[in-house]
């Protein structure tokens, strides 16, 4: 897709093609982190590039399991926190430190597509299981797919492609199913939570914390997505405090962060997030977005769950061969993703985080490739 992209604006000229095919932030970081990047180059003392801890700088993770204490109600110490390579570095160091060979990750699709190569890095695999229409979470799903290979169930709410948010009711019960089957199986059943996605909510919408719903949990997050800087690879992961063998598991992903190359997360990058916990972009201008394209989209007659959060529209296709649709999509210029890639066939992903302008000139060409199936 992303060659073809390339291909097509060539072509066409990038000002006729509408690229809705990367979940690539369009909104510019938020002042703060500008100016705080500012005074990190310029303050930088002897020693600023050096290695460092491979679990990050101390006054980093410190700062990191502050704000996280406030947002999960729990008591996140410093040595809770690994510093990563964005949200993928934290997930693979995850995946490297609790499979052996042959577990299975059970996930709930649609998925983020590289969650199976995560797994297969480190010789596990990914088991997807279905969700309620509205892609909520299907608890009687997890639960039948649940076997002794089963190491964890990885979540991701807000959710890429579907936008949903998974509810604290659910999360609980997810808990206590994990919780219940894994003294069945005499095996720890991990909850692992992706969540880039965390600040991007709509409609007052919140994020339930994932450590108060169950003890063997970890979060995999970055700061790419809100304050749209996936270019600087700078995320963490955190151990639930309550985790049965937290300090086993802090020990083997502060190995694995160092042995699968990563060595330490960036430093500049490090020291200018610990100064702006909680920072974020304008959240209100994905949201007229997100509405902007709901709305011409309905009116054209495409059927889809209005997203919660994230930045991503997951529509039906019209045609029940996703990829089949997107290529009439395409001729009309405008660039997606067929379902089937997520584990969602007969649906297309749109990534809306796009100038307004993409999304108003697409609009005649969603219109036209809708009505040929009417
Ligand atoms: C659900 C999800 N998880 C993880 C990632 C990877 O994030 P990062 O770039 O911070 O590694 C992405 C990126 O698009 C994503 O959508």
């Amino acid at each position: 897709m992303f060659e073809e992209g390339a291909f097509l604006k060539k072509e066409h000229g990038a000002g006729n093609v509408y690229d809705f095919s990367l979940g690539n932030p369009n909104l510019q970081p938020p002042e703060n982190f500008r100016r705080a990047l500012q005074n990190m180059v310029t303050s930088l003392k002897e020693g600023g590039h050096s290695y460092m801890p491979n679990t990050g700088y101390p006054h980093v993770r410190r700062s990191v399991a502050d704000f996280l204490s406030v947002e999960q109600q729990v008591a996140i110490a410093e040595g809770d926190i690994i510093m990563t390579c964005g949200a993928a570095g934290a997930l693979n160091v995850i995946f490297k430190a609790i499979l052996d060979p042959e577990d299975e990750i059970i996930t709930p699709a649609p998925f983020f597509v590289e969650y199976g190569f995560y797994a297969e890095n480190h010789g596990g695999k990914l088991k997807p299981v279905t969700t309620e229409p509205d892609f909520t979470l299907d608890i009687n799903a997890v639960a039948a797919a649940i076997t002794e290979k089963t190491r964890a169930v990885l979540i991701n709410s807000p959710n890429n492609p579907t936008g949903q948010i998974y509810s604290r009711e659910s999360l609980f019960e997810l808990g206590d199913l994990l919780n219940a089957r894994g003294k069945e199986l005499g095996r720890t059943l991990y909850l692992i939570s992706d969540e880039p996605y965390r600040k991007i909510v709509y409609d007052g919408r919140e994020v339930p914390g994932l450590f108060t719903c169950y003890n063997e949990s970890i979060i995999a997050t970055s700061y790419s997505k809100d304050i749209s800087i996936p270019g600087e690879r700078i995320g963490f992961l955190a151990v639930n405090p309550n985790a049965s063998y937290r300090e086993e598991l802090l020990g083997g992903m502060a190995l694995a962060n160092r042995i699968l190359g990563f060595v330490n997360a960036p430093a500049l990058m490090q020291k200018v997030i610990s100064s702006i916990q909680g920072a974020c972009v304008d959240v209100s201008v994905y949201a007229r977005k997100r509405d902007l394209l709901c709305d011409g989209l309905s009116d054209f007659g495409y059927e889809f769950v209005k997203p919660s959060g994230a930045f991503y529209l997951f529509p039906r296709t019209p045609d029940p061969d996703d990829v089949k649709f997107v290529r009439a999509l395409q001729k009309e210029l405008i660039l997606t993703v067929p379902g089937s890639g997520f584990g969602g066939p007969g649906h297309f992903r749109i990534a809306y985080c796009v100038g307004d302008e993409t999304i108003t000139n697409a609009m005649p060409g969603f219109k036209r490739v809708m009505e040929k199936y009417r």
